[in-house]
């Protein structure tokens, strides 16, 4: 048996962000069922990658815990709310979900810096800069939806041309480049 190197504080804290990440994949999974069912399976796939995610953040809390000394409880988890009325709405609906788990990690960060745990606070770090690639990756998705679908010539030729931007080499070849 190890030797507890967490308070009880913060191993309850991580106990219920655990708790939390599981929601979160069980939040991803229904929306990404209702994008499929719904006609969208573009994504539904991309749905269903991140509640694999979620399930993995999950594990690495339940890892970190009992390498810590602690123990972790396996609680039921809350059901996931109703389906979104429509992509955009999912799509706002998933942001604020990310939104408000970066808040509670940032609960844990707080708590860690006062106990002077630093071996928790380091931890979290990790979960901090998840957070944030997470929430640029959904605000980018948003932001192609907006591209997509708003009124007015041209969007989904922005679309296509932001589409192959992202592809673009660099550098254009100019032909004193080019072997001769
Ligand atoms: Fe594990 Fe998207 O938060």
């Amino acid at each position: 048996m190890k030797t507890k190197r967490i308070s009880d504080a913060l191993e309850k804290a991580l106990n219920d962000q655990m708790t939390r990440e599981a929601f979160q994949a069980q939040v991803y999974l229904s929306y990404a069922s209702w994008a499929e069912v719904n006609g969208f399976p573009g994504i539904s796939e991309f749905l269903y990658g991140h509640m694999n995610e979620e399930r993995e953040h999950m594990f690495k809390i339940l890892k970190y815990i009992n390498d810590r000394g602690g123990s972790t409880k396996i609680e039921a988890i809350k059901a996931p709310p109703e389906n979104p009325k429509n992509i955009e709405d999912c799509l706002k609906k998933i942001l604020k979900h990310e939104i408000d788990n970066s808040e509670q990690i940032d609960k844990i960060v707080n708590l860690a810096h006062k106990e002077k745990d630093w071996a928790t606070f380091s931890f979290a770090q990790w979960f901090v800069q998840e957070q944030i690639e997470e929430e640029t990756l959904i605000n980018g998705v948003i932001d192609k939806y907006s591209l997509a679908t708003k009124k007015g010539e041209g969007n989904l030729n922005l679309y296509e041309m932001d589409k192959d931007l992202a592809k673009a080499p660099q550098e254009a070849v100019i032909p004193r480049d080019e072997e001769i």
